[in-house]
């Protein structure tokens, strides 16, 4: 920056848990040529750690002709809040910088494509994957390959929970200390319930195969189903260890032929594979193209330092784009791909369900995956487990299928429950 450049300025929206680490950045850094110069809060009696110019008045900061970057980190998206302040600021030709996941899974291209009629910028590299730089890699590195699949654990509370119940503790334990440490929030329902994971699946698939993956055209299943009702058990957890296998919420999105099709569930990830390494509350992926082979990305996935330092990259790149040093090259490219459907798409895993031990029962299981034409590889009885919640006589059974469709697997587990089986769950399972 020429000495006498005046710095670029900076409009902060929240003060929250990752306001609050790049506030500090840049009170602690005082970095060349950028200057954050107010901060929008809603209440004002908050105390604050630093001491900042605050306004509860967006207008404040979408109107400061000295402000050129709004840094949007409200929470969410309550009340489309946080996508009407994006939106200001671009319609007031401000660059705008967010960690917003909710906003730019709904909006990605919408809002790339107006901040490129308004020739401002959009950086979201802290929406997916806290620190670890995935945006931009898809962005700017990987951008004239054609990626294959993106298969991740790309949520960090739920990989907490799941890492702690393969060390033996129980759901509620893991619930606890998650939420203690910052990982999980006090209504941990969208971590939990595969919403998070899925809005951050649709910014990656959008970015990878160059079109709008919008998260409702994914399959979703977390650790929880809509009800709340807890999909994983005990058993489920001794049978990976036995078997030599993990357990991870697991988000993937693929291009199959010229179709694209992705969903989040929870699978077995054996412990030879790269993402059972990722473990705690870090994220990790596997980028599979046409040039690159596979590629692997493993880092703190939230927080407010991991976050931050995403945010403040960004903010570095939008200042240099602003100086006009270089460029950032977001946008689309067109590579005719359509939106397919994961029921039509293969998976392979167990079912795993509890019966009561009687004559028959098995071959019953059996007979019904055997009728959708589903091909069975092993099935293995768990001895000396019973259903969670009973003292029934009932054991679980893994049946270990080969790939067979989701909608028709879906079918199954509907089978199975008609004929009293009790909690079918199909487990997928990632190679
Ligand atoms: N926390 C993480 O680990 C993490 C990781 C990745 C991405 N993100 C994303 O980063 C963003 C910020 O998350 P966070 O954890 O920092 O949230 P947070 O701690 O809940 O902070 C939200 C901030 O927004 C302010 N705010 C909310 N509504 C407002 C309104 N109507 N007017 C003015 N200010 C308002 C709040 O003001 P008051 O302080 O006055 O209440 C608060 O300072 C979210 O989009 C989140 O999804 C977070």
């Amino acid at each position: 920056m020429h000495p006498t450049d005046k710095p670029i300025g900076i409009g902060v929206l929240g003060y929250g848990t990752i306001g609050t680490a790049v506030i500090e950045y840049f009170l602690d850094k005082k970095p060349d040529g950028l200057k954050i110069k107010s901060v929008l809060i809603r209440d004002p009696a908050k105390p604050r750690t630093r001491s900042m110019p605050l306004t509860t008045s967006l207008d404040d900061i979408i109107h400061d002709d000295d402000i050129q970057i709004v840094v949007e980190l409200l929470d969410g998206n309550k009340d489309d809040k946080a996508y009407n302040a994006i939106r200001q600021a671009l319609e007031q030709k401000k660059s705008v910088v967010t960690a917003n996941k909710a906003v730019m899974s709904k909006y990605l291209v919408d809002l790339i494509t107006y901040a490129d009629t308004q020739d401002v910028s959009i950086a979201f590299e802290a929406s997916v994957c806290g620190s670890v730089p995935i945006i931009r890699t898809l962005n700017e590195f990987l951008r004239y390959d054609d990626i294959t699949s993106i298969t991740g654990v790309v949520n960090g509370t739920c990989n907490f929970i799941l890492s702690e119940m393969m060390n033996g503790n129980s759901f509620d334990a893991a619930l606890k200390v998650a939420q203690s440490r910052g990982y999980a929030e006090s209504d941990p329902t969208l971590d939990l319930d595969g919403t998070d994971s899925l809005q951050k699946l649709a910014i990656l698939g959008s970015l990878a195969f160059s079109r709008e993956v919008p998260p409702t055209q994914l399959y979703q299943c977390g650790l929880i189903d809509k009800a709340g009702t807890r999909l994983l058990d005990p058993a489920d957890f001794y049978f990976a260890k036995r078997e030599g296998y993990t357990i991870k919420l697991i988000g993937c999105v693929r291009r199959e032929d010229d179709t694209i099709v992705g969903g989040v569930f929870p699978a077995f990830v054996p412990t030879s594979h790269t993402l059972s390494t990722v473990t705690g509350s870090f994220n990790g992926l596997v980028i599979d193209g046409d040039l690159i082979q596979s590629h692997c990305y493993i880092g703190p996935g939230a927080g407010g330092a991991p976050t931050a330092s995403a945010v403040i990259s960004d903010i570095f790149d939008v200042s240099a784009r602003i100086r006009g040093e270089f460029p950032l090259c977001y946008g689309i490219r067109e590579r005719g791909l359509s939106l397919g459907n994961f029921e039509d798409s293969l998976s392979e895993g167990y079912v795993r369900s509890y019966s009561p031990n009687i004559p028959g029962g098995f071959a019953q299981k059996l007979g019904i995956l055997s009728q959708l034409g589903v091909n069975v590889n092993s099935a293995i009885n768990v001895e000396g487990i019973v259903r969670p919640g009973t003292d029934a006589d009932e054991t679980p059974d893994f049946i270990q299928i080969f790939p067979a469709k989701n909608r028709v697997m879906r079918k199954a587990l509907d089978n199975f429950s008609d004929k009293g089986v009790h909690d079918p769950f199909f487990l997928r399972m990632v190679r």
